[in-house]
């Protein structure tokens, strides 16, 4: 074999495999195991934990529709206590900065949970949750985990 027909020879496997392995990875890609967030989880479920007001803490809202960090909020309209759902759906898109699907080092979860609990060691926030069995922490992991509404 020539130098120039063992280029092509492999020039030829490589796209052959190519061609071969894409369907493996977009199987992968789209298979169900991937986890994903669910829009209904987060505003019947998470956007609640960002409103209620904890001991010794300000709420989520207060801060996070305000400051730059990166995660933020959609400010609440004037006099109303919820968001509306258009503002619920930017929340979601905005959320998605700091919640990585399937992660446990996603900010949102890591950040405002103390540093006894595994948490980061300094929050603006303050250390929101003191453990991992703070049910509305477990709401905000449920949710970066893949959680769908029932
Ligand atoms: C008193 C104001 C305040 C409150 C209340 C507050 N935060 Fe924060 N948060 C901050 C500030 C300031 C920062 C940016 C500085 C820092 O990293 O701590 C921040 C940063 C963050 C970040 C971004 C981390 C990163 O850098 O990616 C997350 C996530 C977060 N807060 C979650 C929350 C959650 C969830 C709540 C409610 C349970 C909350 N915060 C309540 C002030 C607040």
């Amino acid at each position: 074999m020539n130098r120039a027909s063992f280029y092509m020879l492999a020039a030829v496997c490589g796209f052959a495999a190519a061609v071969w392995f894409k369907p493996a990875e977009i199987r992968a890609a789209s298979s169900s195991t991937s986890p994903s967030l669910d829009y209904e989880f987060f505003k019947t479920k998470v956007e609640p934990v960002f409103l209620t007001k904890r001991p010794g803490h300000a709420r989520c809202v207060v801060c996070h529709t305000a400051n730059n960090a990166p995660f933020h909020l959609v400010p609440l309209s004037p006099g109303s206590m919820a968001w509306n759902d258009m503002q619920s759906r930017q929340n979601f898109q905005l959320i998605q900065r700091v919640a990585i699907p399937g992660s446990p080092d996603s900010p949102l979860i890591h950040h405002p949970l103390a540093l006894a609990a595994g948490g980061d060691p300094h929050h603006g926030g303050g250390d929101q949750f003191a453990s991992q069995q703070d049910p509305a922490w477990l709401t905000l992991k449920a949710f970066v985990m893949g959680e769908k509404a029932k």
